[in-house]
């Protein structure tokens, strides 16, 4: 059985698809008013789908909305706690999660999974919220499984989103708790996706970020184009999903949202530059496109940090040898290549740099860099004490197999994804 704490968008479209999914299911809101409306089969909010199939889990029994939290908790396996986690000045505010927890805690007889859904910031489930559950005497992973498992449902499609969502995303403190939750999503379409409880809580604000900031990069980009005149703000968007970049699946779009070492080329940062000059020079701000730039100068020297974290910060007289030299895979285009600061980094510290590339080492020299060209990947590789990977070749792969994965800075994400740390 499962206890669904707080009966709001995400609560109750959990509850009900849950329980319509054939589980037995108790809901609790500390909202009477809402607990009694919805136990009569009327909806408190608008959402299509969930009031019909609130009606059917009430006449099947699947569904249960409860006051009783003692019965509730004694005779769930399982507790979800979709409440509220409003902002604060300071960031997130917490206190509706640790009112639901000193709800259930004192209540708790036998090992119960305690799984987040709402929307809390990388960290919480390891951090506050095991430290807020071992304070009442349970030892999380052994007592209380805990685990994350972030809603994705947008409002006015919940129902099928929650249903037929692609993805369902699930991190646990223990094997125990992950089998739990991979028994109630069987029925589920979407696939199982099992990874560390932050990262579970990481990918939720990595989706809603994006999806914010693209909207506001939309809308910067229209305000000024209507100060500029003569532009058709609707067309141009229109346009622009028109990049044949957008489809397919996966959609080659991914491609650029992906992290790495920056962009270059001849046409991103020149174009991106450009922009901005253009609006400034109207006196025109373009507070995103600025960032833009300032977050791809600072890529580079993210990536230095790494390699110098590596060496324990003595870079003096190290072997490094730099994997890819052309901004992207598939081109000798070395212009704005983010290998270039990574190199004069490297130099600056006092570092012995050797660097490889499939086409680009000829256009790569114009630069002056004071670095020995390796005449094959082997041969850069065989010496070196640390590789840095600067261009997702795909054939740089291979040396995840052949050098130390401790001294290697992915800075493409090429290779296998990082053992995450977990609470067993
Ligand atoms: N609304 C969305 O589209 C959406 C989508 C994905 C994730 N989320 C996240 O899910 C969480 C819930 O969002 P929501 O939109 O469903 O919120 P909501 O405000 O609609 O519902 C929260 C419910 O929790 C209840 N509650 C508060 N304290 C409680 C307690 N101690 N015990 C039991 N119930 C309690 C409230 O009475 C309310 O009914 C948030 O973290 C939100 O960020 C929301």
């Amino acid at each position: 059985m499962i206890l669904v704490m707080g009966l709001g968008y995400v609560g109750l479209t959990t509850a009900v698809g849950l329980a319509y999914k054939k589980n037995k299911v108790f809901g609790f809101d500390v909202d009477a008013d809402k607990v009694s409306k919805i136990k009569r089969g009327s909806m408190p909010f608008l959402e299509p789908g969930v009031g019909q199939a609130l009606q059917a889990t009430l006449k099947t029994g699947h569904f249960c909305p409860t006051m009783d939290l003692a019965s509730a908790v004694r005779d769930s396996k399982v507790i979800m706690i979709c409440v509220g986690t409003p902002s604060t000045p300071e960031g997130v505010d917490l206190k509706y999660i640790y009112a639901a927890l000193d709800g259930i805690l004192p209540h708790i007889k036998g090992r119960k999974v305690i799984v987040i859904r709402s929307t809390v910031p990388p960290g919480t489930a390891c951090g506050e919220i095991a430290g807020f559950i071992e304070s009442r005497g349970f030892k999380v992973g052994r007592d209380i499984g805990l685990a994350s498992n972030p809603e994705f449902l947008r409002e006015g499609s919940a129902w099928a989103d929650f249903l037929e969502g692609n993805r369902i995303v699930v991190g646990a403190s223990d094997k125990k708790s992950l089998g739990v939750l991979r028994g109630i999503y069987r029925g589920f379409p979407g696939t199982f996706l099992q990874v560390s409880l932050t990262t579970a809580e990481f990918v939720k604000y990595l989706s809603n970020t994006l999806l914010a900031t693209l909207i506001s990069f939309s809308n910067e980009m229209a305000t000024f184009a209507e100060h500029l005149e003569d532009i058709d703000v609707k067309t141009s968007f229109k346009l622009l999903h028109m990049d044949k970049r957008w489809w397919g699946q996966p959609a080659s779009m991914a491609a650029y949202v992906y992290p790495g070492c920056g962009f270059g080329g001849a046409c991103l940062p020149k174009d991106t530059l450009a922009m901005l000059r253009s609006a400034e020079s109207r006196k025109f701000p373009m507070p995103l496109l600025k960032s833009v730039l300032e977050v791809n100068t600072q890529r580079p020297q993210a990536v230095l940090k790494q390699i110098n974290a590596r060496a324990d910060g003595k870079m003096t007289g190290k072997r490094v040898t730099v994997l890819g030299l052309s901004f992207k895979p598939n081109t000798n285009d070395v212009r704005h290549t983010p290998a270039l600061p990574i190199i004069e980094g490297l130099l600056r510290e006092g570092a012995k740099v050797t660097v490889y590339d499939p086409v680009a080492m000829a256009d790569f020299q114009a630069t002056g860099a004071a670095v020995t060209y390796a005449p094959s990947f082997e041969q850069a590789v065989k010496k070196a004490q640390y590789v840095v990977i600067c261009t997702a070749w795909p054939q740089f792969k291979k040396v995840f197999t052949m050098f130390p994965k401790a001294r290697i800075i992915d800075g493409r994400y090429m290779g296998e994804p990082q053992a995450a740390r977990r609470r067993e």
